[in-house]
């Protein structure tokens, strides 16, 4: 028996994930290196959806060149409605690729609804690759799960999977930026938006991010 626990123990401590978020509850858990909020969870007072899917926050992944150079993030989804994750390379990404002039590596993937869809980012000459691609429908409940590396960003929902790779993604390899520092830094807005809550959504209830 007591080796049995131990064992249960031991398994949790090894399953454990690098970053956890209950966006019904507002527990969360830091586990894992490179994980920080930049925005903790709030209860906004508005527009709380049905599911109790609410709570809004932002994290961020400091990526790294040698074993920080892939994440996994598993969204639980109930019923989305708008903005219920935003995947940003960009601190200020605020939906559709734009990132108000602070990074040129400012890819976004974000939800919206039951899509999921792509924006590149900043091109050198100026401009900006803008949508990439969108997936109506892929959005639903259940989980939904994303993996972000350098110019590859793979989502699996279902029995669908999306294998994207391309230069006009997230660039964590030390890319040079036209418009601000290099950095390695990813965003993930929880039923929000990155930069700003006024943009939102309900229906993600929970959140999971582990390095692989
Ligand atoms: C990359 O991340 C790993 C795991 O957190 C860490 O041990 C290592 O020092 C980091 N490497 C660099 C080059 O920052
Ligand atoms: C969320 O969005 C709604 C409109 O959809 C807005 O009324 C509300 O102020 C936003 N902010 C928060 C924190 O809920």
């Amino acid at each position: 028996m007591a080796s049995l626990v131990f064992l249960a123990l031991a398994l949790t401590a090894v399953f454990a994930s690098d970053f956890e978020a209950d966006l019904i509850s507002g527990e969360s858990k830091i586990n894992g290196p490179g994980i920080s909020w930049v925005s903790a969870l709030t209860t906004p007072t508005k527009n709380l959806g049905t599911c109790g899917c609410h709570k809004q926050g932002v994290v961020k992944l400091t990526f790294n060149t040698s074993d920080r150079t892939k994440a996994e993030i598993t969204f639980s989804l109930g019923k989305s409605k708008g903005y219920t994750f935003d995947i940003g390379d960009s601190h200020t990404n605020d939906g559709y690729g734009g990132d108000l002039g602070t990074q040129s590596n400012d890819a976004e993937v974000h939800s919206h609804d039951t899509a999921l869809l792509f924006f590149g980012r900043d091109k050198a000459e100026g401009g900006h690759y803008g949508v990439l691609d969108s997936y109506y429908g892929f959005i639903r409940r259940g989980d939904v799960k994303i993996t972000v590396e350098d110019s590859l960003v793979t989502a699996e929902s279902g029995a669908k999977i999306i294998y994207f790779h391309s230069e006009q993604l997230f660039q964590l390899k030390g890319q040079a930026d036209a418009e601000g520092p290099v950095n390695y830094d990813v965003y993930i807005g929880l039923n929000r938006v990155i930069d700003t809550d006024s943009l939102n959504g309900t229906g993600l209830c929970a959140v999971e991010v582990n390095w692989v």
